[in-house]
């Protein structure tokens, strides 16, 4: 299989914060930030596999930014690294400023996806090959996140995990 870019997989989406996506504080609501990124990484994942794929785990939100009712939200997610079947994504989170147009990250999210066959059974997927700095970075630390999502899910023995215990070794 030949190996895909990032950027093959890049997937943007733009849209509003509207009343009945927002919290008490009229903010939007992390449950609909969440179906956005799951959204938004369903297709990177898609674009990359060109298989049907499924959410195998939300590995790492960060909810550092209330976004307020208003706002333009963009939802911006790529495959950061491929395994055999499954396929780390990465979701950066944008706001719009209103009067000067610049965007200014808010939030970001890291999931996990596999690609499946019609019977649910994991299938193999393209290789990754990062080409820029950011890209790079996040490849090389996503074999880590994967064998702590693992362990996490009683997947994997903390014995197990070779990349965890070289980062509590060093
Ligand atoms: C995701 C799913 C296909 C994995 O099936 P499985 O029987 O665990 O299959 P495997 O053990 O062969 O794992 C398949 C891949 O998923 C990875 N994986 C499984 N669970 C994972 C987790 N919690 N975190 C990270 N990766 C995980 C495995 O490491 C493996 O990756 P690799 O092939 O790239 O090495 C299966 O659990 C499933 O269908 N879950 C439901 C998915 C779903 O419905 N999502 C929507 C939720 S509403």
């Amino acid at each position: 299989m030949n190996s895909k870019y990032p950027k093959d997989s890049r997937t943007t989406l733009t849209d509003l914060v509207l009343p009945s996506e927002t919290n008490p504080l009229n903010n939007l609501f992390g449950g609909e930030l969440l179906a956005r990124m799951d959204r938004a990484a369903s297709i990177a994942a898609r674009r990359h596999s060109r298989r049907i794929v499924v959410t195998a785990s939300v590995n790492h939100v960060a909810f550092n930014k209330a976004i307020p009712l208003g706002s333009v939200v963009t939802v911006e997610a790529a495959v950061s690294r491929a395994f055999k079947s499954s396929m780390e994504i990465f979701i950066d989170v944008w706001v719009e400023d209103r009067e000067s147009g610049l965007r200014s990250k808010a939030n970001e999210a890291i999931y996990t996806f596999v690609a499946v066959d019609e019977t649910g059974a994991p299938v193999p997927v393209p290789p990754l090959e990062p080409e820029t700095d950011l890209e790079k970075d996040r490849f090389a630390a996503a074999l880590r996140r994967k064998q702590l999502s693992l362990v996490l899910a009683g997947k994997m023995q903390p014995d197990d995990a070779t990349e965890l215990k070289a980062l509590f070794t060093k």
